[in-house]
């Protein structure tokens, strides 16, 4: 398996990457946002992606995206190829593009919004910890992103103070992380199910 720093070489995945999301948030039911070959085929040429290939064979992605003036990134769109699943491949990539980000954007919070526990555990391991909505970029080009997530309307009934997605942040500052390494898997999931019955119930009845 090579994990590298992408370049104009793997345009030629950019179809596969954006499939491979859709298919999988199809599968999963929960919300994502969706991604255009157009917008991968970005990220793969300006040097803030990591790609994943086992030979010619896609296996999997991430991408670092710049906000607030660069007080600001976000690690998205983690994909791991389902052939290549439940291998450490996802923490390998999260590993890589944490680097990515520390070496190119050493004075910037790092942060994500997710519903996965798979991505929750490995932020946590980061050093990356659960914060509300207002501690992340209030940079409206990247809250426009979950306009193409199905959860969206949940995002603006609650005028952005939450959704389905915890909010995590790295914050190169705060030096108590390293006190802990593992997450409480069970907070997590019960936190989710919280979010779901209050707001999906609300949502649909
Ligand atoms: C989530 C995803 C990236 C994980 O990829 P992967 O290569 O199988 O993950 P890894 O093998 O590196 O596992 C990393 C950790 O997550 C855990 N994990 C993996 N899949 C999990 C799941 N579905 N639920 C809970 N934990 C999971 C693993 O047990 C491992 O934890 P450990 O270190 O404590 O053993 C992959 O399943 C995927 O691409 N899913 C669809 C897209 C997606 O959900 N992206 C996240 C956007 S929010």
């Amino acid at each position: 398996m090579n994990i590298t720093i992408a370049n104009a070489s793997h345009v030629k995945y950019a179809q596969v990457i954006c499939d491979t999301i859709a298919e999988s948030a199809r599968v999963r039911g929960t919300g994502i946002a969706k991604r255009t070959p157009e917008y991968i085929i970005k990220r793969l040429l300006n040097g803030n992606a990591v790609i994943a290939l086992d030979g010619d064979r896609f296996a999997g992605f991430c991408y670092i995206e710049v906000w607030g003036h660069q007080k600001y990134v976000a690690n998205s769109g983690l994909i791991v190829h389902p052939d290549y699943r439940n291998q450490g491949l996802a923490k390998k990539i999260k590993k890589a593009i944490f680097d990515l980000s520390r070496k190119k954007f050493p004075d910037a919070k790092i942060f994500g919004i997710t519903t996965g526990l798979a991505v929750m555990k490995m932020n946590y391991e980061l050093g990356y910890r659960p914060v509300t909505f207002s501690e992340l970029t209030d940079d409206p080009e990247f809250w426009k992103g979950c306009q193409t997530c199905k959860n969206f309307d949940i995002l603006t009934r609650t005028e952005r103070r939450m959704c389905l997605c915890t909010g995590m942040l790295y914050d190169p500052e705060d030096k108590s992380r390293e006190k802990e390494k593992k997450i409480d898997k069970k907070s997590f999931e019960r936190l989710r199910s919280i979010k779901e019955t209050l707001f999906l119930k609300k949502k649909n009845g």
